[in-house]
């Protein structure tokens, strides 16, 4: 399929997405989420794909946020639809088995910022700025922010940040476990590439399993989540990868897994 918004790139078992609108500093309008959701289905469907990166054209942006043009028209019910397919795009991307890494290339806003918060990963850019501004708007983040920021930096800094719609530096935002690493600008795709390959070379299905594991831990109690760690445990246990791994480690050699 061709994407108007979108730049794909696949190279091994990683694609790279690159959200292309530059008029708009890469501003998700309805057609960008309809590409969006079209291209996951696309890779979804191709097994050789197991990490999929997310990043925004050009030095300034990652993505600014849901395009404003669109939301000023919007009654409550067009909300609540606007806000139901950003929210089932991201939890489709959240809940895949591939890994997805944000590489947040500048601004991060709203709806970026939320994209960013739905990936496994985020690597910023020193130049890159994470938010929720949407109250300077007089709404609130409508794609999971105000969810998914408190479960990853707590209660008190999302209100922070949410209340006050001030944007957090790189520095400030890996401070509070909002990004994971930040590289200088021109290291971002390299760091990314190679985080990438490393999550690669490792067991396919244990990688499956360890992340539907850690996403339960957002999602249930301890004791519930402990079950499902035990669940998961016992199934690659069953794999032929587990028993390569572990051999390899036996035998002092590399394992290599085939994702069976
Ligand atoms: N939607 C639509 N257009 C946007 C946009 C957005 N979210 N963000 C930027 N643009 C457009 C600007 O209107 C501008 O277009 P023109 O050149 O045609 O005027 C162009 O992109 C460049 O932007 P600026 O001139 O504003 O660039 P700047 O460097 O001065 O400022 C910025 C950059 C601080 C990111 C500023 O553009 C900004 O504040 N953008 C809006 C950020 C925002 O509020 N995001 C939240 C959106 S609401 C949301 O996401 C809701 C949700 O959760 C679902």
């Amino acid at each position: 399929m061709e994407y108007k918004n979108l730049l794909v790139a696949k190279e091994g078992g990683i694609a790279t997405i690159t959200i292309s609108r530059p008029k708009a500093l890469n501003a998700l309008n309805a057609e960008v989420i309809g590409e969006l959701y079209a291209l996951w289905k696309e890779l979804e469907a191709d097994e050789n794909i197991r990490v999929v990166i997310i990043t925004g054209d050009g030095e300034k942006a990652f993505v600014a946020g849901a395009d404003i043009g669109e939301l000023k028209e919007l009654d409550a019910l067009g909300g609540i639809e606007l806000s139901k397919r950003g929210q089932s795009l991201l939890w489709n991307i959240e809940n895949s088995d591939m890994v997805s890494i944000a590489a947040v290339n500048g601004f991060a806003l709203g709806g970026g910022c939320e994209l960013a918060l739905a990936c496994d990963i985020r690597i910023a850019s020193e130049n890159a700025q994470l938010g929720q501004p949407e109250v300077n708007l007089g709404i609130i983040p409508g794609y999971g922010g105000t969810q998914r920021l408190t479960r990853l930096v707590g209660k008190g800094m999302s209100k922070l940040l949410t209340f006050t719609g001030d944007m957090a530096d790189a520095q400030e935002a890996y401070r509070i476990g909002l990004v994971e690493k930040v590289v200088p600008q021109a290291e971002l795709k390299e760091t990314v590439n190679k985080i990438a390959g490393k999550i690669l070379s490792k067991g396919p299905k244990a990688i499956t399993a360890a992340k539907r594991s850690i996403n339960a831990a957002a999602n249930t109690d301890l004791d519930s989540g402990l079950r499902y760690e035990m669940a998961e445990f016992g199934a690659v246990c069953a794999t032929e990868d587990s028993k390569e791994g572990t051999t390899a480690f036996m035998e002092k050699r590399k394992p290599e897994f085939k994702g069976r």
